[in-house]
């Protein structure tokens, strides 16, 4: 028998019963923002990679932003002790090119790989090199730039895929104080606020892990804040001199006490970014038993989107010239540089019900991802505006509103009619739905 396969990025994976990705998901694989010089998500890359740099004159960091996008859900999920039953693992949520490879749902997926490599890298240095003991027990750490998939609902800030940079610190556990210590971190001007939360010791929802002393945590996460609260100064104090920022509570499998940084942008708090101290069984399985270390994960379409003023999401998809050509890496980050919108071109509504059939295992998600699939770009925003159940049949029927816009040219109503016509036809051949009206 022949098996149908899918590529990405040149390799092939086998298609089988749990596949789910589409065509449109898995050409924008190829695309690469982040590796594209000039690109907006290429220079805050840039920006953050240079801060890191700076912040220590023995280079700890490490950079990768090639890394292949399907990973094994060992990769994405096991390694980081993310429940089996796990909401993110569902195919609703994440995109599975076969039973055995996923589509990264978030950079966090080659922490493990990195770490084993590391630990190797290190130990090999350590047993030619004649200085074994100072390599050994050097600090080390690494950055993450990656493309990153989740199905999701459709509108000016989600995109099914997205990018994401992971950063992993790590410290010799020996002399944990003495390496601290090494890093300047460069100071934040009194007119910028920075609310920190008060201290978790004994915090039952965000504790300690039983690994490690409480000294130690805290050194850590301390280290960490100041890591990333400099990141954040150094990203957008020279837009906002009164720039605010404030520490919450976090929860990820991963990390154990867990922090997300917030910034005050049009008058709301904004999440940037998810962090904390590494769970130390991660570091265990990888071969970094006498290390501890912090991670954390940030957006890059978020950063890019705030720092510049990008109004829609799939901007950064846009091979228009008149977005692309404003921005340049050589473009001084003093200059407070804003993106000029081109045009706004008029938006166009259409709604589309249908009873689901009884048996059907509906998702939301499959709704959206199907319009990404036929309308592209085109599609805006998807909202759901009404739900109704049949007191008789106990069926149910969903309305949705699809918004159209062009990013680049005015669309004629007919055009939309069509497009929406092989939504409703495609919807009813997928889903088997029974459209109404
Ligand atoms: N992977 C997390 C996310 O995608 C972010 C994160 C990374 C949190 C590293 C903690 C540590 O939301």
């Amino acid at each position: 028998i022949e098996t149908v396969t899918t590529t990405v990025l040149g390799r092939k994976f086998a298609v089988d019963s749990v596949t789910n990705t589409s065509e449109s998901v898995l050409r924008l694989s190829e695309r690469g923002l982040h590796r594209q010089q000039d690109h907006p998500l290429n220079i805050v890359k840039q920006r953050i990679q240079e801060y890191f740099a700076r912040l220590n004159t023995t280079h700890v960091y490490t950079s990768h932003d090639a890394l292949h996008p399907a990973v094994t859900p060992a990769d994405n999920f096991d390694s980081l002790l993310i429940p089996k039953r796990h909401p993110s693992r569902a195919k609703t949520d994440t995109y599975y090119l076969n039973s055995e490879y996923v589509l990264r749902t978030h950079s966090s997926a080659h922490q493990a790989q990195l770490l084993r490599e590391h630990s190797t890298t290190k130990l090999l240095k350590s047993s030619v090199a004649n200085n074994v003991a100072k390599t050994h027990k050097d600090s080390f750490g690494f950055l993450v730039t990656a493309d990153v998939y989740r199905r999701d609902e459709v509108d000016v800030s989600h995109y099914p895929v997205f990018h994401q940079m992971e950063g992993v610190r790590l410290f010799y556990r020996k002399n944990l104080l003495s390496q601290i210590n090494m890093d300047a971190f460069p100071p934040i001007p009194k007119s910028a606020k920075v609310t920190d939360l008060p201290s978790l010791t004994n915090a039952k929802s965000n504790p300690i892990q039983d690994a490690h002393s409480a000294a130690d945590s805290e050194l850590v996460a301390l280290h960490l804040k100041r890591s990333l609260e400099g990141l954040v100064w150094h990203l957008f104090g020279t837009s906002d001199k009164n720039l605010q920022m404030r520490w919450i509570e976090g929860s990820f499998p991963f990390t154990s006490p867990s922090y997300e940084l917030e910034v005050m942008y049009n008058g709301k708090w904004l999440e940037l970014l998810g962090s904390g101290v590494m769970q130390q069984q991660i570091l265990t399985d990888n071969g970094c038993s006498d290390y501890i270390g912090w991670a954390f994960g940030l957006g890059l379409e978020r950063i890019a989107m705030v720092l510049f003023d990008i109004p829609d999401i799939r901007l950064f998809w846009s091979t228009d010239p008149r977005f692309l050509n404003q921005f340049s890496s050589s473009s001084d980050l003093a200059k407070n540089f804003k993106f000029q919108p081109y045009s706004k071109y008029p938006a166009c509504y259409k709604d589309v019900s249908f009873w689901i059939p009884q048996e059907a295992q509906w998702h939301d998600n499959d709704f959206f991802q199907l319009v990404r699939d036929v309308a592209g770009d085109l599609a805006e925003d998807v909202a759901l505006i009404d739900t109704f159940k049949h007191p008789k049949t106990g069926l149910t029927s969903k309305c949705f509103r699809i918004n159209y816009r062009s990013m680049d040219k005015n669309l004629v109503n007919e055009e939309v009619d069509l497009i929406q016509d092989n939504v409703r036809k495609e919807l009813a051949h997928r889903f088997k739905v029974e459209l109404r009206g």
